[in-house]
């Protein structure tokens, strides 16, 4: 057994729950006298396991909620590639949806998506090549209650059949050596084995990176593309929807999902009295058209996803800003202007310019007890500097 495996072994024992007790929150300023302390009593590696779990927890829970990741055990990839609860719920959910029973989880991890699954109900086969990681996975099943559903199996998912599963799910690790890995078939496993696994289901679902290209997702996959509080988290290509070529981006919380309509660029026209930054999901998945159609809009530049429009429409697709001002690209200008407008408090937005917000904020200085929002963009290709404030 290697020494990580036995030092999280050990930490599961009697002593080790009550010392992961006794380190919980331990602020990073305190751990030294912390652990020097517990030497006294405990053996050191036993300690440092511990401190190092505690550390671990803490960093996820902005994925999993304090109270899950505080009874949980990570490993410090495990927890960079898990799935967060938020995410992997809506597709278990939408697993469900679809009547789905039992998924083979390939590529487990710690198990974020498995221990979401068996929350909605679904029996899982959660398998990962990685001794520690299927340990772990194994750990938080049990932890969280779910280990009557969920059966985590050390092997390579190539080696594995899934005959007998509703669905196969695949969340392949995307970071090699030296960080995140942007071509799909460098992925462990490649994207293209992921997909005959696909194949081989009634249905599945496979997540990959939001920056994959359209061309890239099969003919008879859906591709959803999901946000959470604004950030785009991932895409998913789903199989066995019955929506063979199907676009959507989903918005968490909610769900909202935008369905794609296969509508043509919207036109180009003047800036109009509101501007509408579609959220990232509805970018990523191209469906900045069907956002402008909902706010009876139109693109300010044709390579870029603002919308201009001269309604104010609520929509949980877009933000909407309500423009004041159209400046050329001049930061005289512009500093001349927010200093008449007493501005002190400038939020930088930016599309299809080089500008850094950081160093255009140093060099405008802004002052005063009022707030505005810029946006450095281009308007029919023209640099160009908008300036508004969110609508009410
Ligand atoms: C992105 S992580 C999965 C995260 C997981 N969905 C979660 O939410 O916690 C990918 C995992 O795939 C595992 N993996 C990569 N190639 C594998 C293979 N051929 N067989 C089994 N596991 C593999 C890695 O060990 C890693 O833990």
């Amino acid at each position: 057994m290697n020494d990580q495996l036995s030092s999280f072994h050990a930490l599961r024992t009697d002593e080790g729950r009550a010392l992961l007790d006794e380190v919980r929150g331990t602020a990073p300023a305190d751990e030294l006298a912390v652990a020097t302390r517990l030497r006294r009593t405990h053996p050191v590696e036993l300690v440092s396991a511990a401190l190092g779990q505690a550390r671990l927890r803490q960093r996820a829970a902005a994925k999993f909620g304090a109270e899950d990741a505080e009874r949980m055990f990570f490993t410090p990839n495990g927890v960079e590639q898990s799935t967060r609860t938020s995410v992997a719920a809506y597709r278990a959910e939408r697993m469900r949806a679809l009547g789905v029973t039992s998924v083979a989880d390939l590529c487990c991890g710690i198990g974020g998506d498995a221990l979401a699954l068996a929350r909605a109900g679904v029996r899982v086969l959660a398998v990962d090549r990685d001794p520690l990681t299927a340990a772990v996975a194994r750990a938080n099943a049990e932890a969280l209650g779910l280990d009557d559903l969920i059966e985590v199996r050390e092997a390579d998912v190539t080696e594995v059949d899934t005959a007998g599963y509703d669905a196969v799910f695949v969340d392949p690790a995307r970071r090699g050596g030296r960080g995140r890995i942007f071509d799909p078939e460098a992925y462990s496993p490649p994207l293209s084995w992921a997909v005959a696994a696909a194949r081989t289901a009634p249905r599945a679902a496979l997540k990959i990176a939001p920056g994959i290209p359209h061309e890239a997702v099969p003919a008879e996959a859906e591709a959803e593309w999901i946000s959470d509080a604004g950030d785009v988290k991932e895409a998913v290509l789903w199989f066995g929807t019955g929506a063979p070529g199907g676009v959507r981006a989903t918005l968490l919380p909610g769900p909202r999902t935008l369905e794609g309509r296969g509508l043509p660029d919207p036109a180009v026209r003047p800036v109009g009295r509101y501007l509408y930054e579609p959220d990232g999901a509805a970018i990523r998945a191209h469906l900045v058209a069907e956002v402008a159609e909902a706010v009876d809009g139109g693109l300010l530049d044709e390579t870029i996803a603002y919308i201009t429009s001269d309604t104010l429409r609520p929509t949980p697709y877009a933000t909407a800003y309500e423009i004041t001002d159209q400046l050329p690209f001049n930061l005289k200008k512009l500093k001349a202007l927010l200093r008449e407008r007493q501005v002190g408090t400038l939020t930088v937005k930016k599309r299809g310019s080089a500008v850094e917000p950081e160093e255009l904020r140093r060099k405008v200085k802004p002052q005063g007890p009022h707030s505005a929002t810029v946006f450095l963009t281009r308007v029919a290709g023209a640099p160009t500097m908008l300036i508004g404030r969110p609508a009410a």
